[in-house]
């Protein structure tokens, strides 16, 4: 089964309520990008969108952090009930497997996000305790890019290493998620679907989600 996950930074900040009435009756998750301007060229969400989000959804909300030291708010987090803590190798090489246990130990779910130049050698002595690889096609930073084609075949090659060593992490795709690469997306093995630009660009969001949710079962076979 394919799952979607909804970017909330491409949502309408003035619309906010109205949108997440819509989004929850069709997300599977919520993606929270987080950055600070460091690690990335870019702000974006906060700590504090993400406790405001907790009360007012049930569904799982997966925090993408995109920022030097993410170590540094894991508790925050932990304390805020969100359901995925996704952090990229990077920003975790000093204390991985610290963090790690801190995360399960708080049954919250560990993601990994590889962003367009990060290989699978980065997560090679923690791959066992991955709940969720994001396999990033842009660059970490900004919504609205065009897709980088080498991030699109490692997409496959995540889905073989899955195979190879008998590992059950899900593997989500973060970037340009739209109708020109979901095919390819699909093909290569994705579960879950980050909708970003191309989601809240539609000029009606439900429409937009059954327009996705129907294309996608298309691509089946
Ligand atoms: C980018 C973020 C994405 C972003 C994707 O750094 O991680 O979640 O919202 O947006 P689109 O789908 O427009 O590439
Ligand atoms: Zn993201």
């Amino acid at each position: 089964m394919k799952l979607f996950t909804t970017s909330m930074m491409c949502a309408n900040v003035f619309k906010l309520q109205e949108e997440i009435k819509v989004i929850d009756k069709y997300t599977d998750f919520y993606h929270i990008d987080v950055m600070d301007g460091h690690f990335v060229p870019n702000l974006a969400l906060s700590f504090d969108f993400i406790k405001q989000l907790r009360s007012q959804t049930k569904k799982p909300i997966d925090a993408h952090l995109m920022m030097t030291n993410p170590g540094n708010f894991v508790d925050l987090l932990i304390e805020f009930g969100v359901d995925y803590i996704s952090l990229h190798p990077k920003t975790i090489e000093k204390n991985v497997f610290k963090l790690i246990n801190k995360i399960k130990s708080s049954d919250i779910k560990v993601g990994i996000v590889l962003s367009p130049s990060d290989g699978l050698d980065a997560i090679k002595y923690y791959k066992d305790h991955i709940d969720k690889i994001t396999v990033m096609t842009v660059e970490p930073g900004f919504a609205g890019q065009g897709v980088i084609p080498e991030a699109v075949s490692k997409i496959k090659e995540v889905y073989d290493f899955r195979e190879e060593n008998n590992l059950k992490f899900l593997i989500e795709v973060d970037g340009s998620n739209n109708f020109s690469t979901f095919d390819k997306y699909y093909k290569n093995g994705t579960d879950i679907f980050v909708l970003g630009s191309t989601l809240f660009n539609e000029a009606d969001l439900e429409q937009g989600y059954l327009k996705i949710k129907k294309y996608i079962e298309t691509l089946n076979g």
